[in-house]
């Protein structure tokens, strides 16, 4: 198995025809995720914070171009503390915190592994895990999960230590969706049971993030989590068909916005409207954002972010904005 943690755009693109292309889509805006960083502009105008990441930028002679943040330099990675209070959780901590989500959920202790604090690790449970009288694996499956600014998200997979960047073998992965995936593993043996209920577990992951760059790194995670769990189950690997599908999945599940509106970066602005009155003079009328002036959430001009609320089956759901979701004003747009 590969245990380097930077995956390379150049292997997913040779590799996996359309996923790199799938993993940069913006299902908002349906164009590319954006930069959303000042961070890349050195390498020119195609890199301004406002740009959209076009694979060519990442792949080819710029396949280095995006990296982890463990393997950034310090200088830039201390900018970035700064501007974008970027400072990652390491996997200790980020698995004791899952672990509080669980011991609600299985209403008790040490259900996937058993912490050592002082030692800043974990034991992982080896034994099957058993489930409550009134919940099903199933139900472990499809209950949601969110994390918020998810940067590379260490609390959804655990592929690496994003502090440290040490690699970490599947079986002691400690994410949200490392533990969906270590349920099916546990409960599914025949290929097609175990790639409907994978699905599963990925539409009831969600995420977002502000940076374009940690966005992307978020997305490849997670799908190279799929990729090794099948491995590992299965010893082939899965067909690209099935991880365009996981991709497309991710692309809607784990999308960039500003957290605090409710937007896409950058989206919200002064509207010109030019108008001609009744003396045939032009006119200019200059509307700011009224959700940026007031700082209420709900009366931006930017671009509302799209999510997709998933049937059990297929990957036809309903596409509703996150905004309506804190309003819990839960309404399709394309009318279902
Ligand atoms: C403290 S880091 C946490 C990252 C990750 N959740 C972790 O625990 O390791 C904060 C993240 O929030 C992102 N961020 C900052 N402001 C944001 C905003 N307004 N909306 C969405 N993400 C934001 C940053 O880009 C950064 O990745």
């Amino acid at each position: 198995m590969r245990t380097e943690i930077d995956i390379l755009e150049n292997e997913i693109l040779e590799k996996y025809p359309e996923v790199l292309d799938i993993l940069l889509r913006d299902q908002t805006t349906q164009k590319n995720i954006i930069w959303a960083t000042n961070n890349y502009e050195y390498f020119g105008e195609s890199y301004l914070e406002s740009k959209q990441i076009k694979s060519e930028l990442i792949t080819g002679i710029n396949g280095d171009v995006i990296m982890p943040r463990v393997q950034k330099d310090q200088i830039l990675q201390q900018s970035r503390v700064k501007n974008m209070a970027e400072v990652f959780t390491p996997s200790w901590i980020c698995n004791a915190q899952n672990n509080l989500i669980d011991n609600a959920w299985f209403e008790r202790k040490d259900v996937f592994n058993k912490e050592i604090p002082n030692e800043k690790k974990w034991k992982t449970n080896q034994a099957k895990i058993e489930f409550p009288k009134n919940k099903s694996w199933q139900d472990y499956i499809n209950d949601k999960r969110l994390e918020i600014s998810c940067g590379e998200a260490p609390y959804i997979t655990s592929r690496y230590d994003t502090t440290t960047g040490e690699f970490i073998e599947i079986e002691n992965r400690i994410g949200l969706l490392d533990r969906k995936l270590r349920i099916i593993n546990e409960n599914v043996d025949e290929s097609n049971e175990w790639l409907e209920a994978t699905k599963s577990a990925y539409k009831n992951i969600y995420a977002y993030e502000w940076q374009g760059d940690s966005l992307l790194l978020a997305r490849e995670s997670m799908l190279f989590t799929f990729i090794e769990n099948y491995k590992s189950k299965f010893e082939k690997e899965p067909l690209l068909k099935s991880i365009q599908n996981i991709a497309e999945i991710i692309s809607w599940n784990v999308w960039q916005m500003d957290g605090l509106k409710g937007v896409i970066p950058f989206s919200c602005g002064e509207i010109k409207t030019k108008t001609v009155n009744l003396f045939g003079e032009e006119e200019t009328d200059n509307s700011f954002c009224k959700g940026c002036l007031n700082s209420n959430i709900f009366e931006h001009n930017g671009t509302y972010c799209l999510i997709m609320d998933w049937p059990n089956t297929g990957l036809k759901g309903k596409k509703i904005r996150y905004i309506d979701l804190l309003q819990n004003k839960h309404q399709s747009i394309n009318g279902k």
